[in-house]
């Protein structure tokens, strides 16, 4: 594999060396970046005999001509490893400034991450650091805690650079995660639906969509094949991902049963509205002083129709419950043939809907149940995912 491996400019640098020996013992492409502080305590030229690579400071370096290294050596990535971190570089990654070759290539990346962080221990300690450490880890990033012990600055505390060996484990542990969806295909509806009353006006719903980009993007962070058929939806979709377009829960419906076949999971995030107008006005309706009437008629269940398009696939429904009550869902699971629905609860205004944050009640066909506690969208996600592959 190909492993990216950021040094920045703690005193624990010289052990980034180790690092990259036992890396590439371990099998492993290592290319190094410095960051300039790095350069106070060790060199390119140290890392660049050590791994064979070039290794690169600066964001315009060009080892080869015309290639863009930051886009080329993230693309080309699969993990990165900063060991050690500074407070420094903690910082600015989580908040997006590229100001050198390793931070700018953390806002192109798309792999995993895994920080290693090295400072003094008020520093580690520090509210900022703190804050930009969770949230990194809200976004998916990993971290191996600093050990304990006498540092460089004369004090004790927290801010030893983890230990080679378990940084190895880690960056492992992450190289293998990333696989652990490899090969599946994975199909996601997300975003609300709408249901046009005339040419302007829609019946819709809460719905962010920002549920349905977690477990996209956590499903391609797994190594899965992900394809999302999304409604209008304000949150961002990964790149990684096809995204088939809709509008309505009949163009959901069509998109999602002509490729239900293709695909081995099957995820309804979608909040599909369950009525629609009978017959929308194609002009724009004018006030009417006595009221109007809308005549509603259900929509089709799409989730359930993919489950009986495809009964091969592992279906999985999302509920936005305000009722904790194990049967409801039970009831759905077999009404919609669904391996299980992870079921949030609405009622809680701390998540669910345009909250970055969920909590999700992962329920079975036989009754049993787990809880994922309040994270981030994304790290729920990829909690549901693993508690699904565990199951499979
Ligand atoms: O029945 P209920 O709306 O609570 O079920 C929620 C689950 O069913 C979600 O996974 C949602 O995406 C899916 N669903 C659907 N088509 C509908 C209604 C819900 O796919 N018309």
């Amino acid at each position: 594999m190909n492993i990216v491996l950021g040094v920045s400019g703690s005193i624990a640098a010289y052990r980034a060396a180790d690092l990259a020996r036992e890396l590439m013992r371990a099998g492993h492409t290592v290319r190094v970046c410095l960051t300039d502080a790095a350069q106070n305590f060790v060199s390119t030229v140290l890392f660049e005999t050590l791994t064979g690579q070039p290794c690169l400071v600066d964001t315009f370096q060009e080892p080869i001509p015309g290639r863009m290294a930051h886009i080329d050596w993230a693309r080309q990535a699969d993990a990165i490893v900063i060991a050690p971190a500074t407070a420094n570089t903690i910082n600015k990654i989580a908040q997006g400034i590229g100001d050198n070759m390793l931070t700018t290539l953390m806002l192109v990346t798309t792999k995993p991450v895994l920080i290693a962080p090295a400072m003094n221990p008020n520093m580690y300690l520090d509210d900022t650091v703190q804050a930009s450490i969770s949230l990194l880890k809200s976004r998916g990033v990993e971290f191996i805690e600093p050990t304990e012990g006498d540092v460089a600055c004369g004090e004790h505390g927290q801010g030893k650079l983890a230990s080679i060996p378990a940084i190895v484990a880690a960056t492992q542990e992450l190289l293998t995660s990333s696989d652990l969806l490899s090969g599946v295909r994975v199909l996601i509806t997300s975003g609300p639906t709408q249901e046009p009353i005339d040419a302007v006006r829609y019946i819709s719903n809460r719905s962010s969509g920002k549920m349905g980009a977690a477990v996209a993007k956590a499903a391609l962070r797994l190594g899965a094949t992900v394809t999302v058929v999304s409604g209008p939806q304000d949150a961002p979709l990964p790149l990684g991902a096809t995204v088939v377009p809709v509008r309505t829960a009949a163009e959901m419906h069509g998109e999602v049963l002509s490729l239900a076949p293709d695909f081995d999971w099957i995820i309804g995030v979608a909040a599909v509205a369950d009525y629609h107008v009978e017959n929308p006005d194609p002009g724009k309706m004018r006030r009417n002083p006595d009221g109007i009437q809308l005549s509603l008629a259900p929509n089709p269940d799409i989730i359930a129709d993919a489950a009986r398009a495809n009964p091969k696939a592992t279906v999985i429904g999302f509920a936005a419950e305000p009722s904790q009550d194990p049967s409801i869902a039970q009831e759905k699971i077999s009404r919609k043939g669904l391996f299980a629905i992870a079921a949030n609860d609405i009622s809680n205004s701390e998540i669910g809907f345009s909250s970055d944050n969920n909590r999700l009640n992962l329920i079975f066909a036989d009754g049993s149940s787990v809880d994922s506690g309040v994270h981030s969208k994304f790290q729920v996600a990829t909690w549901l995912l693993r508690e699904i592959r565990a199951r499979l």
